[in-house]
């Protein structure tokens, strides 16, 4: 398939801090049984995947500013481009050798997201999307899934772990999805989830405080697969806000409903 000039070098930088990645994944299976555990390795990879990303994309797109989790804000002499990235996202998964992690890159043009990709080393995984231009996974079109009813639905969503978020929403927020939804899911990588909304293997995902570079190239793929990406008020900006809801029209808006009083 046919790529514009920006997707590919967005696959290409993707590609090599994938394979840095999968490697380190293999040693990380020998870690797990050392007494002081893989944390200063992953810690490591997670550090080489996002100076591989920034090297190869302001190399490509010299002035281009870059966000990334690990190294900060860079600025660049064009400000209107800025690159949001995070080298590896599902730390945990990936520390624990769980194949469910990726690395997530997001292009914002004047404020707006234009292009997104998320790449999963692990099992081979690339979802790309180009503002106009529709949503892809290898290469094949995705749409989001067309259920209505959200007794049907399966929702993903994130759970905060000890010393983060509000524990006590999320328990309420549990409590609500747990009657009205098919099947509840918590896979831990908030660009996966968004991805699989966009492939249409989950109906729909909610998730709090996150930050850019969770959500930027999530944003732009689900939405170029004909699904709705908002903040928990449903007309916000998850972006801005760091909480998300998304799916199709319908979903979206349920989910919102339910939500929004809780918060
Ligand atoms: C995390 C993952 C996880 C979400 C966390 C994020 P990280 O990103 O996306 O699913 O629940 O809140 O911070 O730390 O693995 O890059
Ligand atoms: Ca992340
Ligand atoms: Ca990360």
């Amino acid at each position: 398939m046919l790529h514009s000039a920006l997707i590919n070098v967005m696959v290409k930088a993707a590609r090599r801090a994938g394979r840095s990645l999968k490697r380190d994944l293999g040693e990380i299976e020998n870690l797990q049984v050392s007494l002081k555990g893989p944390a200063n390795f992953v810690t490591a990879a997670d550090r080489r995947a996002e100076e591989m990303l920034y090297d190869d994309l302001t190399k490509a797109r010299p002035g281009y500013g870059f966000i990334g989790e690990e190294g900060g804000t860079r600025e660049g002499a064009d400000k209107t481009n800025i690159w949001i990235v995070d080298p590896l996202d599902g730390t945990t998964n990936f520390l624990h050798g769980i194949p469910q992690f990726a690395i997530s890159i997001g292009l914002q043009r004047e404020g707006v997201m234009v292009a997104g990709l998320i790449y999963n080393p692990a099992n081979d995984e690339l979802y790309i999307a180009e503002r106009g231009k529709g949503a892809f996974l290898n290469d094949q079109r995705i749409r989001v899934a067309a259920r209505r009813k959200l007794n049907e639905c399966v929702i993903a969503c994130g759970l905060p772990h000890i010393g983060r978020g509000d524990h006590e929403l999320s328990r309420r927020e549990m409590t609500e999805m747990q009657e009205r939804v098919a099947g509840l899911r918590r896979f831990g990588a908030a660009s996966l989830d968004m991805a699989f909304v966009a492939a249409g293997r989950l109906d729909g995902y909610w998730e709090r405080n996150l930050k850019p570079w969770d959500i930027a190239a999530g944003t732009i793929i689900v939405r170029e697969a004909g699904g709705i990406v908002t903040g928990i008020d449903g007309n916000d900006s998850a972006l801005t806000t760091g909480h998300v809801v998304c799916g199709n029209e319908f979903v979206q808006a349920e989910l919102v409903k339910i939500l929004k009083p809780l918060g």
